[in-house]
C-alpha cells in the first residue's frame, strides 16, 4: 500500500458487481406459510419475489462473488487493491467476514473489515472508503454491501418477513487527482428511535463454574414497527437529500438517477414525489429481490450499469436508511 499523496483531489468509480442466491421464493409461496397474499405484498410493498440463501451463499461467498464482478469491470490486478470495507450485519464470523472475503479474492494487500449500518451500511461503508482515498492514504478500495437476512427473519411473522431477501453488491473506487465524482454527502444518527427496528442479541444466562456466570451468545429474530419506520423513511430521506442537493450547488432537476435503499415501492415513491423526481428517474428492482439490506443500493446499480440506463458521467442521488435509525444520503457522477 503507497497510496497517492500529490494533488489528491478526488475519486472514480471503476467496476461494479452484484450477486444474488438462486434460491426464489415467490409471494404464492410465503402464502403457504403466513397468511398473506400475493395482491397484499405487491400493492403494499412492490415486491413479487427475492432470493433466500443456501447453505453455500454466506456473506463470505456472495461478497466474494460481487467484489469479483466488480474488480473485474476496473480491470484491475488484485494485488493492487488497498482497502475492503463490507457493510453487513450479517457476517458469517462476528469477528468480521472482510477479511475472508480478501483471502479469497488473494487481495493480500489490502486491509479488510467489516462495518455495520444496517440498511445505511453500503453508503457508510462508500462514504468511509472514499475518505480513506480522498486522504491520500490508499488507492483502490472495494466496496461490498453483503447481507443474509433470511437466517434472522421471524418467519412467522406476516409484517416483517414479506420484505427481505439476501444478496450482494460491490462497487470499486479509485483515487484520483484529476476530477472528484464524489460529490458530496451527508449521514444521521438517532438512536432514540433504534427501538423501531432490530435484530437484538439474546442473554441466556449460563454458569461458567460455580457462582460465576455468563451469557450464552445468540440473536433473536428481526422485530420491526412497520408503520413506524416507514413514515421514518418518507420524512427523512427527503429532507437530507434536499440539504444535500443544497449543500453541493445541485438540483434535483440535475439528477439523472434516484437510487434509494429498496424497502418499499411507496416509500421510493413518497421521496422522489416530494423531491419532484419523475417516476422514470427512479430506479427500482425490489419486485425481484425485495429489501436485501445493505445490498440494496449496489445491487440496484450494477443492474442499472449492465444494462446502459445508467450511463458515464450521470449524475446519481442516492440515500440508504434503516435499523439504527441511521440514514445517509450521497451525489456520485458515474464513472
Ligand atoms: O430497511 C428498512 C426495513 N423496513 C421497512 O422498510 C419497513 C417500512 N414499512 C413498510 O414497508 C410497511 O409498513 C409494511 C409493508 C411493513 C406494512 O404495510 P402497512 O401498509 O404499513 O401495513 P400495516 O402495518 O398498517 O397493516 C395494515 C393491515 C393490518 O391489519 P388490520 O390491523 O388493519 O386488520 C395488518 O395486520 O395489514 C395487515 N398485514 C398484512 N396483511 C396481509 C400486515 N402484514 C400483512 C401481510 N399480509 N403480510
Amino acid at each position: 500500500m503507497e497510496g497517492i499523496k500529490v494533488n489528491q483531489i478526488g475519486v472514480s468509480f471503476k467496476g461494479i458487481g452484484s450477486y444474488v442466491p438462486d434460491q426464489v421464493l415467490t409471494n404464492q409461496k410465503i402464502s403457504q406459510k403466513v397468511d398473506t397474499s400475493d395482491e397484499w405484498i405487491k400493492s403494499r410493498t412492490g415486491i413479487s419475489e427475492r432470493r433466500i440463501s443456501r447453505l453455500e451463499d454466506n456473506v463470505t461467498e456472495m461478497g466474494y462473488e460481487a467484489a469479483l464482478n466488480a474488480i473485474e469491470m476496473a480491470n484491475w490486478d488484485i494485488k493492487t487493491i488497498d482497502l475492503i470495507v463490507l457493510a453487513t450485519s450479517t457476517p458469517n464470523d462476528l469477528f468480521g467476514s472482510a477479511p475472508s472475503i480478501q483471502a479469497k479474492l488473494g487481495a493480500y494487500n489490502a486491509v479488510a473489515f467489516d462495518l455495520t449500518a444496517a440498511c445505511s451500511g453500503f453508503l457508510f461503508a462508500l462514504i468511509t472508503a472514499t475518505q480513506f482515498l480522498k486522504g491520500g492514504s490508499f488507492k483502490r478500495a472495494i466496496v461490498i454491501g453483503a447481507d443474509q437476512l433470511s437466517s434472522f427473519v421471524d418467519w412467522n411473522d406476516r409484517r416483517s418477513c414479506i420484505l427481505f431477501g439476501d444478496g450482494a453488491g460491490a462497487l470499486a473506487v479509485e483515487a484520483t487527482n484529476e476530477f472528484d465524482n464524489f460529490i458530496g454527502f451527508d449521514m444521521r444518527t438517532d438512536g432514540e428511535r433504534g427501538s423501531f427496528l432490530n435484530l437484538p442479541s439474546t442473554n441466556n444466562k449460563d454458569s461458567i463454574i460455580d457462582n460465576i456466570d455468563f451469557l450464552s451468545g445468540g440473536f433473536s429474530p428481526i422485530q420491526m414497527n412497520g408503520q413506524e419506520v416507514y413514515k421514518f423513511a418518507v420524512r427523512e430521506v427527503p429532507i437530507i437529500l434536499e440539504k444535500l442537493f443544497r449543500n453541493t450547488n445541485y438540483s434535483s432537476d440535475e439528477v439523472d438517477w434516484l437510487v434509494l435503499h429498496q424497502a418499499n415501492q411507496r416509500i421510493l415513491d413518497s421521496v422522489g414525489d416530494r423531491l419532484k423526481i419523475p417516476r422514470e428517474k427512479i430506479l427500482s428492482n425490489l419486485e425481484k429481490y425485495g429489501n436485501t439490506s445493505a445490498a440494496t443500493i449496489p445491487l440496484m446499480m450494477d443492474e442499472a450499469i449492465r444494462n446502459n440506463r445508467i450511463k458515464h458521467n450521470d449524475i446519481i442521488a442516492t440515500s440508504g436508511f434503516g435499523a439504527g435509525l441511521s440514514w445517509g444520503a450521497a451525489l456520485i457522477k458515474w464513472g
